[in-house]
């Protein structure tokens, strides 16, 4: 065997991406994750693959008065940029108050690169990539998670609340918590088989 080479239990790398699962707010608890752990998620994000070296991820975490101030800003942005007709109190104050009850919100950016030989949607897949290994470092700490891309997060206006110049995009909100009460059940519609063709001849 090349001792160069590391091998990891496939039983366990199994495990942890099939019960990796959304967990929602209404499980938090509201508990502080301290920071270390909070950097080890961030560096896991930081080994995605991406094409190009490009590495077009960019991450705003809010926690504490930060994070009190932009479910604010999100919620006031709503109520502003909706329609009367169209306004939802609940959503407002869904918007205001869920962010509290995780530990951190992180802010999932696309720092879009100048190179044309790499298509946007390349730079939307890697940061994708870097999500996953968030939400699977997250998974193995124990902690719960989800990527919201609710409310205003893809409205223009969302740049101003987040500090963004013309590369960059929000593509959604990394929800990071504690949380009580049984780790959800994962669904999937149909067997994986279903998404697969095999062509062999
Ligand atoms: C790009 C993206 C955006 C998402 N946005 C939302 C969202 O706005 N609200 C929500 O409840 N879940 C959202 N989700 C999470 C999905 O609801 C969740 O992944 C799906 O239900 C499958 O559950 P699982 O993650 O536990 O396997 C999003 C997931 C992705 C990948």
């Amino acid at each position: 065997m090349d001792e160069s080479q590391v091998h990891f239990d496939l039983h366990w790398v199994n495990q942890l991406i099939r019960s990796r699962r959304s967990i929602f707010p209404r499980q938090y608890t509201g508990e502080k994750i301290p920071r270390e752990d909070v950097e080890i998620i961030l560096e896991n994000a930081h080994w995605a693959p991406n094409h190009g070296k490009t590495e077009p991820w960019l991450f705003k975490v809010f926690t504490g008065k930060g994070l009190e101030e932009f479910a604010q800003k999100h919620a006031d942005l709503y109520r502003e940029l909706t329609p009367p007709d169209k306004f939802l109190e609940n959503k407002y104050q869904k918007l205001q108050l869920n962010p509290l009850k995780s530990s951190h919100v992180i802010a999932i950016c696309l720092n879009a690169g100048t190179n044309p030989k790499i298509p946007e949607m390349e730079e939307v897949a890697a940061v994708a990539c870097a999500v996953q290994n968030m939400h699977l470092t997250a998974t193995a700490m124990g902690l719960a998670a989800y990527w919201s891309s609710g409310g205003m997060t893809y409205h223009a206006r969302m740049k101003d609340v987040l500090g963004l110049d013309e590369n960059q995009k929000c593509l959604g909100f990394f929800y990071l918590a504690k949380y009580e009460g049984p780790t959800p059940e994962g669904h999937r519609k149909d067997s994986w088989e279903t998404k697969v063709e095999w062509i062999e001849s």
